[in-house]
């Protein structure tokens, strides 16, 4: 297994490319279920998610084609997926364990086919996740659904029928799951209560331009007309904001400049502002976002939230900036329970966290030391990078495959910034 090496203490300086992204990536390449036509899809990272939604589409029957990004700056792919025809409507156990947002084919196979065969995606490393609201939602619609060794096997023999129904609790993955469902459903939908994550208004400016009317774009009521068939069409996967903030964290981390091409602002206005209020910099330029930091680093008290609100994908590396600001830091979460995996990680190199239930109670220290730390997910790993920039002496990274999940070239982009970072391989 690849780790990650960092010796700490040097300070960002330059520019980071922001990548595609990933979450928005996942569900507009499952989009293309819901057409026989060709759908190209601009801007797309190289990640291990995206190999794995690329297996779990091809066992459907879809053909892809990958070309090389033709933007001079952008290392974005562009994928062609033509679901001519769906040779299974299987999401097999083996690929679904591999990737919980494999469950998103749910909705587009049973609204295409009348019918779908999905693993449970079962627990995960930040909390029980279920998926009992992707299920409410489509029997709302009319489907029949039974839990079956495994599997959600859902049926609607006379296909889906357009509904009314309000999510109990805000969940990205069960609105976008219902948007495609609705997209080919008879009749109109409305959903209450969606999700209003800039990955969601993605896939539904995509569904859009495919033929698809849908009202309400970016806010919590969404009102989806179905339609018999959808064209194929082109699209640009918007910048990654959890990675811009990511890296807006790192430099803060080390008091470098850098900026951050193809980043957006609007997308990241939350975090902005925590930043901001801790003593980063943050300015819009022509070409992205400029991160500097003006003094000190201060503490801040953040609360994670459903979009507009602080993303919890951003909360362990805000953890991490805290451990080293002036003052203390309360950070509560409150979309996962059991994501604090990374505070006894960050604790082995120095830093002084108190978890309480769903908050973290950060007295920021004077230095951090590097230390064998061990990544247990996505957002959790990256987190000890940032820690491990900052730290005194060596850091090693293990279980790196988290990052690769959703961090395209990281050791990359950090060391052409200055970093000292590198891959050992095996
Ligand atoms: C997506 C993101 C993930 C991010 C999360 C919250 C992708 C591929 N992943 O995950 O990176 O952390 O949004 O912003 O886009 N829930 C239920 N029942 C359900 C579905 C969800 O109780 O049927 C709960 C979850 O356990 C969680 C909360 O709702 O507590 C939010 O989850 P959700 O928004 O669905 O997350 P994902 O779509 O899985």
């Amino acid at each position: 297994m690849d780790r990650i090496r960092i010796k700490g203490g040097r300070q960002l300086k330059g520019e980071i490319v922001v990548s595609g992204s990933k979450n928005a990536c996942l569900p507009l390449m499952v989009a293309s279920l819901l057409t026989d036509q060709p759908l190209t899809l601009k801007n797309v990272p190289r990640l291990a998610d995206i190999t794995t939604m690329i297996r779990l589409l091809q066992q459907h029957g879809v053909e892809i084609s990958a070309t090389p990004g033709e933007n001079g700056h952008s290392h974005g792919t562009t994928l062609t997926l033509k679901a001519g025809k769906i040779a299974s409507t299987t999401a097999p156990y083996d690929i679904v364990r591999k990737m919980r947002a494999s469950v998103l084919v749910l909705g587009a196979l049973l609204a295409r086919e009348g019918e779908a065969r999905v693993s449970l995606p079962g627990g995960c490393a930040i909390g029980a996740r279920p998926v009992d609201l992707h299920i409410a939602g489509l029997k709302a619609m009319g489907a029949e659904i039974d839990i079956d060794r495994g599997y959600i096997v859902a049926k609607a023999p006379e296909g889906l029928k357009g509904a009314r129904y309000t999510f109990p609790k805000v969940s990205v993955g069960a609105t976008e799951n219902l948007i495609m469902a609705a997209a080919l459903a008879k009749g109109t939908t409305v959903l209450d209560n969606a999700a209003r994550e800039p990955e969601v208004t993605d896939l539904a400016e995509c569904l859009s331009k495919m033929g698809v009317s849908i009202s309400g774009i970016g806010t919590e009521t969404l009102t989806i007309g179905g339609m018999e068939r959808l064209t194929g069409t082109t699209h640009t996967v918007i910048p990654d904001r959890i990675e811009t903030g990511t890296y807006a964290m790192a430099i803060a981390m080390t008091a470098g400049d850098v900026e951050l091409v193809g980043g957006r602002l609007d997308l990241v206005e939350a975090a902005a502002q925590s930043l901001r209020a801790a003593g980063v910099v943050l300015k819009k330029t022509n070409r992205g976002i400029h991160v500097g930091r003006a003094n000190g680093l201060h503490g801040v008290d953040v609360m994670t939230e459903p979009y507009p609100g602080f993303p919890t994908d951003l909360q362990a590396q805000m953890m991490a900036l805290m451990t080293r600001a002036e003052g203390a830091s309360m950070i509560t979460e409150t979309i996962f329970e059991s994501r604090f995996m990374h505070v006894p990680e960050l604790a082995r190199m120095g830093a002084n966290v108190t978890v309480h239930h769903e908050s973290a109670l950060v007295r920021g220290v004077p230095k951090l030391r590097g230390a064998e730390v061990m990544a247990t997910d996505l957002r959790a790993s990256v987190s000890l990078a940032i820690a491990g920039l900052a730290a005194e002496g060596e850091t090693t990274l293990h279980r790196v495959y988290h990052l690769d999940r959703g961090y395209e070239r990281l050791e990359e982009k950090l060391a052409a910034c200055g970093a000292e970072i590198e891959r050992l391989k095996g």
